[in-house]
C-alpha cells in the first residue's frame, strides 16, 4: 500500500520540497496534499512546481468549522506532517488522527520550545544561552506546542563565531537529511509492527 501524508506548513516549505522529493524517488509514500495557514506562503507555489495539490485555509477553517478537519479525514493520509507551520493542531483534529501528526522543531527539545519559539527566535535564543549544541526534534502533536513525546532527536555543534543564519543553515542540513527517514520509519512500523 502506498501511505500518503499531508503537510502542513506556514511559510518557506523547503523542508516540505525536500520531503516530496524524497519520497518521489522512493516511491513508498507520497504527499498527496500540501496545506498552508497563509494564501501567500512561497509553500504554496513550491507545491505548484511539484505538482502536488495545496489548498489555503483561514483561522475559521481550521478552529470554528469542521473544514480543515473533514479535508483531512477525506485525503485519509498515513501521517500528518508539520513543516514550518506556527498554529496549534486543535483537539478534535489530533482525536481523529490520534498518533499520526508529528511535528519537527530546531532545536533539542525540552529546551527552547513553546509558543513564540519558532525560525530565527530558536536559534537567537540558543546563542544567547551560549549552548555549545543544538540540533532537531522530532516529536508527535498533542495540544501544547512543542509538547508531545519525542520521536527522534539530532545533534550538531554551535561553533563559537554561529549567527543565527548560519546555525540555521547547519539545522535545515539535519531537517532534511532525518525528517524524511524518520517518517519512512514509522510507515513501516504500520505495515509491519514486527519492524
Ligand atoms: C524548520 O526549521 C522547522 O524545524 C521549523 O520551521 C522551519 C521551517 O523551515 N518548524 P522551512 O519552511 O521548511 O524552510
Amino acid at each position: 500500500m502506498k501511505h500518503k501524508l499531508v503537510i502542513l506548513a506556514s511559510g518557506n516549505g523547503s523542508n516540505a520540497q525536500h520531503i516530496a522529493e524524497y519520497f518521489q524517488e522512493k516511491g513508498s509514500a507520497s504527499v498527496s496534499l500540501i496545506m498552508s495557514n497563509k494564501r501567500d506562503a512561497y509553500v504554496l507555489e513550491r507545491a505548484r512546481k511539484l505538482n502536488i495539490p495545496s489548498i489555503a485555509f483561514t483561522w475559521h477553517d481550521l478552529y470554528n468549522s469542521d473544514i480543515v478537519l473533514s479535508r483531512l479525514i477525506a485525503e485519509n493520509p498515513s501521517l500528518i506532517v508539520l513543516a514550518g507551520f506556527l498554529w496549534l493542531i486543535p483537539e478534535i483534529i489530533i482525536r481523529q488522527f490520534n498518533g499520526q501528526i508529528i511535528n519537527i522543531h530546531p532545536a533539542l527539545l525540552p529546551k527552547f520550545g513553546g509558543k513564540g519559539m519558532y525560525g530565527a527566535f530558536v536559534h537567537e535564543a540558543v546563542l544567547a544561552a551560549n549552548e555549545k549544541e543544538s540540533g532537531i526534534t522530532i516529536h508527535l502533536v498533542n495540544e501544547k506546542y512543542d509538547k508531545g513525546d519525542i520521536i527522534f532527536q539530532a545533534r550538531c555543534a554551535v561553533l563559537p563565531d554561529d549567527t543565527p543564519d548560519s546555525l540555521a543553515h547547519r539545522i535545515h542540513e539535519l531537517e532534511y537529511r532525518h525528517y524524511p527517514e524518520v517518517m519512512e520509519k514509522l510507515l513501516k512500523n504500520k505495515t509491519n509492527p514486527a519492524l
